[in-house]
């Protein structure tokens, strides 16, 4: 906080809570605040490596979220300026080089972060406030998320909406570039790097604080399972009008012909949105046929990939913030490419800088692990190939009906999965003293599997692997014994038996066999140790009811472990840096 011509700083490690105790007894009125999470990249998590960070005459202070690649080139010009650096952090280097050109620069604190900024490489949102003028901040972004919040004689900043929607719903997004000036008795002052002028304009946020209430679960990640039957109806609201006898999503019909003469489909995402996009392969090669290529957005922009005009590059976000995708995205816009998106917070970079694309409407998703952005996702990819499909006449009508149908009984599918919330975590007391899992899938329930893998990996922090059934002769199954719990996607599908087949396999080596099977199975359900049921459903839908209690089984494990679900270990819930 900064007051009258001093700078009050308190920062530990840990979570918030921590912090909250340590300021128990110490003042921390001021007339201006900045705070952080910081998530580690460079540095370990310690006290000193906390942000904020201070000047050497402890003048300023400074938060930033992002990289500095060319951190190790400025340390060192700034120790052989004398300075002493008290963190691991490349941070501290920004607020010794801006300092630098104030005290030297005689020039305004604004000028000096843009002077500043103009030597450094890599990303950036940050926040530094100064005591000689305590009402002013000073902040800047590139890269990483950054708006500010215009209240009543007051404003905010945060990386998004949530942390602020109790206090105004008026925000101003900055663009990568901006510097901004803020100070509570004048309006915003922004320009460019260079000190070029911007006009921003003020955006209203969408959310609302109850949706930001755990509304009497334990945790954000059970009311986000138990959200989906609303959230998957709200992805499909206003899309399918069976009176017309259409599916149209509002967001990506200008670029529709686009989307039907492309050669190829690119689909690039990370975790489990890159699962989501696997899925989308399924359902666009089999109803658009057209070629699909699911891509590690960290591996495609590095990879100098051919990228055409004629290609497609769909990028799926719940955030729309995370650095990997938002690179891939500008990297196939530069090359040409029509650049679609899908995502789940309005005015986030992604939905700002794609060429069109479709929000999910799952509402805020507050859990680290992803649940309802995954189903409503799968939905939203669902409703784009039966758009496609029935432009090009690439399916047959009583198909298109029929997952039509099917698409609109989802929610109500859902609902009946969650009522075995209980034998669900029954079943999981099972996990809870084994080190690793399997998970098997076949077709459209492989990027299930993955998806099961990595919900039980993230939360509950038991390693687990997903794989397509019929690898594990070909290595994984050398992992299966009695303490090798194998979690099998078994539904009615056309490769049926050939799953029955790869869960023989599994149990002539006494693995033990948690199975997804439909509604009125008998074969799997005879050959598992445990299984749960869900309806019967389309083929190239399933994946909307067969992931879901795979996060329930993934939830119960890790409350029974006694984990932070919310907030598993070493996650952050957008991952805006590199
Ligand atoms: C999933 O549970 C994780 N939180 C993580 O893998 C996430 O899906 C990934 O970081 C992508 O996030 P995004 O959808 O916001 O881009």
């Amino acid at each position: 906080m900064s007051q009258e011509n001093s700078i009050k700083l308190y920062k530990c490690r840990g979570k918030v809570a921590e912090l909250e105790n340590y300021c128990f007894d110490k003042d921390i009125s001021g007339k201006t605040g900045i705070a952080h999470t910081r998530w580690a990249t460079h540095g370990e998590p310690n006290d000193q490596n906390a942000h904020p960070h201070l000047s050497e005459d402890g003048q300023l202070a400074l938060i930033h979220n992002g990289i500095i690649e060319n951190y190790v080139i400025l340390k060192k010009e700034l120790m052989n300026r004398g300075y002493i650096f008290k963190s691991d952090t490349d941070t501290e280097v920004l607020v010794h080089l801006i300092q630098d050109i104030y005290i030297h620069g005689e020039c305004s604190l604004a000028t000096a972060v843009r002077q500043a900024l103009k030597e450094v490489e890599g990303t950036y949102a940050l926040a530094i406030l100064s005591a000689d003028n305590p009402s002013e901040l000073i902040v800047a972004k590139k890269g990483s998320p950054l708006l500010i919040g215009i209240g009543k004689d007051e404003y905010f900043i945060a990386s998004d909406g949530a942390p602020i929607v109790k206090y105004t719903k008026k925000v101003v997004y900055l663009e990568d570039g901006d510097v901004a000036t803020i100070h509570p008795d004048k309006p915003i002052a922004i320009t460019n790097i260079n000190n070029e002028v911007r006009h921003p304009y003020t955006e209203k946020l969408e959310i609302t604080l109850e949706q930001l209430e755990k509304g009497g679960f334990p945790h954000y990640m059970l009311k986000e399972i138990y959200e989906q039957p609303r959230a998957v109806l709200d992805s499909m609201r206003g899309r399918i009008n069976t009176v017309k006898d259409v599916v149209s999503l509002g967001g990506i019909l200008e670029y529709e012909s686009k989307m039907m003469q492309a050669k190829r489909f690119i689909i690039a995402a990370c975790g489990t949105s890159w699962h989501a996009g696997l899925v989308g392969k399924y359902l666009f090669e089999s109803l658009v046929r057209l070629p699909v290529e699911v891509e590690y957005a960290s591996e495609f922009r590095y990879r100098n990939p051919i990228i055409t005009e004629e290609d497609v590059l769909i990028v799926i976000s719940q955030s729309g913030e995370t650095a990997d995708t938002l690179a891939a995205l500008e990297l196939a816009k530069g090359k040409g490419a029509t650049v679609i998106g899908i995502c789940n917070v309005v005015g986030s970079t992604l939905a700002r800088n794609t060429h069109a694309g479709s929000y999910t409407h799952a509402g805020p998703e507050i859990g680290v692990a992803s649940t309802k952005a995954f189903t409503t996702q799968v939905t939203v990819l669902a409703l784009m190939a039966l758009s496609l499909s029935r432009k090009k006449g690439s399916i047959s009508s009583s198909y298109y009906h029929q997952l039509i149908n099917d698409l609109e009984s989802i929610p109500d599918k859902i609902s009946k999965v969650l009522l075995q919330n209980d034998k669900i975590a029954e079943i999981a007391k099972f996990f809870l003293d084994k080190r690793n899992a399997i998970y098997l899938g076949r077709g459209v329930n492989y990027p299930v599997a993955l998806e099961g893998a990595l919900k039980l990996k993230e939360i509950s922090y038991i390693h687990a692997e997903g794989y397509p059934a019929a690898e594990m002769k070909h290595g994984p199954i050398a992992l299966i014994d009695e303490e090798m719990p194998t979690v099998v996607i078994a539904t009615q599908q056309e490769t049926y038996g050939k799953i029955a087949s790869n869960i023989q396999e599994v149990r002539a080596r006494k693995g033990k066999i948690i199975s997804i099977v439909s509604e009125g199975d008998v074969n799997v359900k005879a050959m598992s140790d445990f299984f749960i049921e869900v309806p019967h459903t389309e083929e190239l839908l399933v994946p909307l009811v067969s992931s879901v209690p795979l996060q329930l089984l993934a939830y119960h494990v890790a409350v029974q472990r006694g984990c932070d679900v919310d907030k598993p270990r070493n996650l952050a819930k957008s991952v805006s840096v590199e």
